[in-house]
């Protein structure tokens, strides 16, 4: 795992945490981008952009080139690559830096029509400076949407034996790792904090269930995140292996239940530099 002072990146950048993020995409970008509502012509800042798809598919509706900032050198490759594979490379700019300073020019600042992130201020230990660039880097009037996991929201029903355990170990290896599993629900406050005004928040719904043709992809998701928190479960003590590896295939058993039912939703915020 790859760490630097301003982050703890629990998932990885591993070929096994790129496929995975890239089914998250094509799991969740409709939604993204229904509710960011671009009307063409937006110029786009997206942190934490990963193996960049949904910048991508934000500069496509835009029609405009977007910004990608992302401190992995292996997500970069990945979403460079993938952007080529597309006919997609003059679509978007993917700059290696961290999200709490991006590397803008000083002709950038202020000059974003739309700041964006999705899934990054979790794995940030100082989320309200991440936040803060984000209003700097936009104009006056200009957009800021910030969506993330308030991992409080998962509910599988009928629940799975040892998930609520699991779960909880989960959520705890964000804080051992000095993260916040819970910032979803912070974004409205990070805004007014980072000097935005708060315009809209909503939850994308991000759930399943038994019958729906995408539901073996979401458990794949679930399942995914969790087994890439193993080593740091297992180091900070949070669970033994034991339990751990029984209350996964348990999840994997439970997905094949004809009523299995997995809730949850991604917290979304939006607001405007003033
Ligand atoms: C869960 S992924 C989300 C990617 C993308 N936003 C999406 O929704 O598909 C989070 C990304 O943030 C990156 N990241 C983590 N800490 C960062 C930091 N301090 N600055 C910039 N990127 C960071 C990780 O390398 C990873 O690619």
């Amino acid at each position: 795992m790859s760490q630097i002072a301003t982050s703890a990146y629990l998932h990885g950048v591993d070929s096994d945490e790129q496929a995975r993020l890239s089914l998250l995409n094509g799991l969740l970008n409709v939604g993204s981008l229904r509710e960011l509502g671009l009307r063409g012509g937006e110029r786009i800042l997206d942190l934490g952009s990963g193996t960049g798809q949904l910048t991508r598919a934000m500069a496509r509706a835009a029609g405009v080139r977007a910004l990608g900032i992302e401190r992995s050198v292996e997500q970069i490759a990945e979403a460079e690559r993938r952007a080529a594979l597309t006919g997609e490379s003059s679509l978007v700019e993917f700059r290696r830096g961290d999200a709490t300073q991006p590397p803008l020019r000083e002709d950038e600042w202020g000059s974003f029509d739309v700041a964006h992130t999705r899934f990054l201020l979790e794995h940030l230990r100082d989320p309200a400076a991440a936040v803060r660039s984000m209003v700097r880097a936009v104009r006056p009037g200009g957009r800021i949407v910030l969506e993330d996991d308030d991992h409080a929201l998962l509910r599988l029903e009928p629940e799975p034996p040892g998930f609520a355990l699991l779960w909880q170990a989960y959520q705890r290896s964000y804080v051992w790792l000095g993260n916040d599993p819970l910032v979803g629900r912070r974004l409205v406050s990070l805004l007014v904090e980072a000097g935005a005004a708060p315009l809209r928040n909503t939850f994308v719904f991000f759930g399943s269930c038994a019958g729906e043709p995408h539901f073996p992809s979401y458990i794949a998701n679930l399942s995914g995140v969790i087994a890439g928190a193993r080593p740091v479960i297992l180091q900070a003590g949070l669970m033994d292996a034991e339990s751990f590896d029984g209350a996964l295939a348990a999840l994997h058993d439970w997905s094949c239940v004809e009523d299995a039912a997995l809730w949850y939703a991604v917290a979304w915020a939006e607001g405007r530099r003033p």
